[in-house]
Formats: C-alpha cells, sequence, structure tokens
C-alpha cells in the first residue's frame, strides 16, 4: 500500500505515522509550505520530500491540478492530511475519492473548521477530542473512521486541552491508517464507515466530570 501524506507545518501527525510501525510504504511527504518543520522529519525518516507552494499557482484550481500531477506520480492507494491548511477544491477532492482522509481536532460533526478548542471551552462541552475521517467536497463532514475522546477539565485553556487531544490525535490516526491497510474499512450504503473485526465497546463509556 502506498501513501502520500500532505502537511504545511509542524507535522506530528505525520510523525506519528512515520513512526507507527505500518504495514504501508510512504511515497513521499508534500508541503504548501518550504518552512514546514514537518520536512525535515519527513527527511530524517528516510521519506522523499516535494514543496509545491500555492502562491507560485494563479489559483486554487492550478494549484490543485499541480498537485494531483505530483501525488499521482506515486500512484498512491491513500492520501493523507496531516495539518494541510488548504481548502481542496471539488474536482481535487472526488479525485481521490475514498482515498483521502483527514484528522480534525474535534468530535465531528461538533466543531467543524478551525479554533476549535477555543470553541469547544467556549460551549462548555464536558467531552472534547479528535476525529479520523474520509475527505468528502463539503469541509469537515466526510465519512468518519475514529473518533477518540477525552473530559474537558475544569481548568484547561485551549492549549492544555490541545495537547491532550493532540496526543489522541497521534493515537488513531496510526490506527486507522493500519485498518485501511488491512482492508478491514467499508463504506455502508448510507455513506457511514464500518469497520471490520471492531472490539465489542459496547458498555464502555467515558463520562466527564466524574462522580
Ligand atoms: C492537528 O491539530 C490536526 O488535527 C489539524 O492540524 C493540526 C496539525 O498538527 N488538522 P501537526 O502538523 O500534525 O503537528
Amino acid at each position: 500500500m502506498k501513501i502520500v501524506i500532505l502537511i504545511s507545518g509542524r507535522g506530528s501527525n505525520m510523525r506519528a505515522l512515520l513512526e507507527a510501525d505500518l504495514p504501508v510504504e510512504f511515497a513521499c511527504v508534500i508541503s504548501n509550505r518550504a518552512e514546514a518543520k514537518g520536512l525535515e522529519i519527513a527527511a530524517a525518516h528516510g521519506v522523499p520530500t516535494r514543496v509545491l507552494n500555492h502562491r507560485d499557482y494563479a489559483d486554487r484550481a492550478a494549484f490543485d491540478t499541480a498537485l494531483v500531477a505530483e501525488i499521482d506520480r506515486h500512484a498512491p492507494d491513500l492520501v493523507i492530511l496531516a495539518g494541510f491548511m488548504r481548502v481542496l477544491s471539488d474536482a481535487f477532492v472526488l479525485h481521490y475519492e475514498r482515498r483521502l482522509i483527514n484528522i480534525h481536532p474535534a468530535l465531528l460533526p461538533a466543531f467543524p473548521g478551525l479554533d476549535t478548542h477555543e470553541r469547544a471551552l467556549a460551549g462548555g462541552v464536558k467531552l472534547h477530542g479528535c476525529t479520523v475521517h474520509f475527505v468528502t467536497p463539503v469541509v469537515d463532514a466526510g465519512p468518519i473512521l475514529a473518533q477518540s475522546a477525552i473530559p474537558v477539565l475544569p481548568d484547561d485553556t485551549p492549549a492544555s486541552l490541545s495537547a491532550r487531544v493532540l496526543e489522541q490525535e497521534h493515537r488513531i490516526y496510526p490506527m486507522a491508517v493500519r485498518w485501511f491497510a488491512q482492508g478491514r474499512v467499508t463504506w455502508r450504503e448510507d455513506g457511514t464507515v464500518y469497520v471490520r473485526g471492531e472490539s465489542d465497546a459496547t458498555r464502555a463509556a467515558l463520562v466527564s466530570p466524574s462522580d
């Protein structure tokens, strides 16, 4: 299974994937920003890197066309967005239908978009977390593959909450990619995702605050 990862910055999710000992080949890491820290991490892991600066292209369509060409040189089975901070055109998303995934720092469908930790705190939610989902043309609304929930603590700040959610991101992103590589992920007719062989967690619950 060949994988291309797209990043824009720090690359901590990318690092978690590269270090998870997955049964996959990481063909390339592509960044739209030359200064992305993740590029050094990828290179240190022996993964080829490429920079495609969106500012070098006339518009979103032109950039996305160039990005598709660069990605498709590797003929990937799966394209992974790992902190790639660009909204992708419908044409791009449909080109990679069912083989494009993203991680979002909230329990979707709650808090799509940016500043999720600030909004979770402002909303007073008692559980927060992260979601791995397939990408469809509607931003942050594609079929959900995996989620992890954590309690929101009384003294949490956006920074502390973000740090604990990020730990969970690093846990569930490699897990979801492993399922995909193992061929355990199926789309149901109704557009939801089923993971074959998932463990029976029917009695598990995370209650917050706990009594
Ligand atoms: C993560 O919070 C991820 O959920 C969001 O962008 C951030 C990327 O962080 N999509 P990193 O570059 O993986 O460290």
